[in-house]
C-alpha cells in the first residue's frame, strides 16, 4: 500500500508533531491524513514511554492512552472517507511514512506534566478541526477524539502524581 502525501509532509516523528501543532485554522484533507498518521504513532510512542518507568500504575495509564490513540487514528481515517469518499487505511507502524523511532527516556513527573499539557491542547485542536468541516458525522468523530484527548491529559496528570 502506498500512501501519497504532499511534498511538505513531515518526514520524522518530531516533524510530524510540529506539523500537527501548527495546523489550522482551516484544516485541509492533507492535514487530516497527516493527523491520522500521527495518531497512529501514539500506541508505539506510549509503549516506548512506558519502558521508561518501573511504576506499574504509571505504565497502565500510559498504555490506556496509547490504545486510544490508535482508535483516534481510525476515527480520523473514517472522517477522511466520509469527507472524500476515498478510504484512507491506517498502515501498520513499520509502514507509517512519518514514523521514526524515539529514544527511551526516563519518565518523570515533569515529563508527564508537559505531555499532559500537549494532550489538553489536543482538545482545542480537534474543536478547530471540527469547525473546519460541515459534515455532522465527521464533526462528531473529531469532537469525540477531542474529548478523549482531555481525558488523556487527566490520566497523565494522575500518573505524574504517582511519581
Ligand atoms: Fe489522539
Ligand atoms: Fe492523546
Amino acid at each position: 500500500m502506498t500512501i501519497t502525501l504532499p511534498a511538505n509532509a513531515p518526514k520524522s516523528t518530531p516533524e510530524a508533531f510540529e506539523y500537527v501543532g501548527s495546523m489550522g485554522p482551516q484544516v485541509t484533507i492533507d492535514d487530516l491524513k497527516i493527523l491520522a498518521l500521527v495518531e497512529a504513532l501514539g500506541l508505539e510512542l506510549y509503549a516506548k514511554m512506558a519502558e521508561g518507568t518501573d511504576n506499574q500504575a504509571v505504565q497502565d495509564l500510559l498504555m490506556e492512552n496509547g490504545h486510544e490513540e490508535l482508535l483516534h487514528a481510525e476515527r480520523v481515517s473514517q472522517a477522511i472517507e466520509i469527507l472524500t469518499g476515498e478510504p484512507f487505511p491506517i498502515p501498520p507502524i513499520d509502514q507509517n511514512p512519518i514514523y521514526t523511532p524515539l529514544p527511551v527516556s526516563e519518565v518523570t513527573r515533569d515529563s508527564l506534566g508537559k505531555l499532559a499539557e500537549a494532550e489538553f491542547a489536543g482538545q482545542d485542536l480537534y474543536a478547530g478541526i471540527a469547525a473546519s468541516f460541515d459534515n455532522a458525522d465527521a464533526k462528531a468523530l473529531f469532537l469525540q477524539n477531542g474529548k478523549e484527548e482531555a481525558e488523556h491529559g487527566n490520566r497523565l496528570a494522575k500518573a505524574a502524581k504517582l511519581l
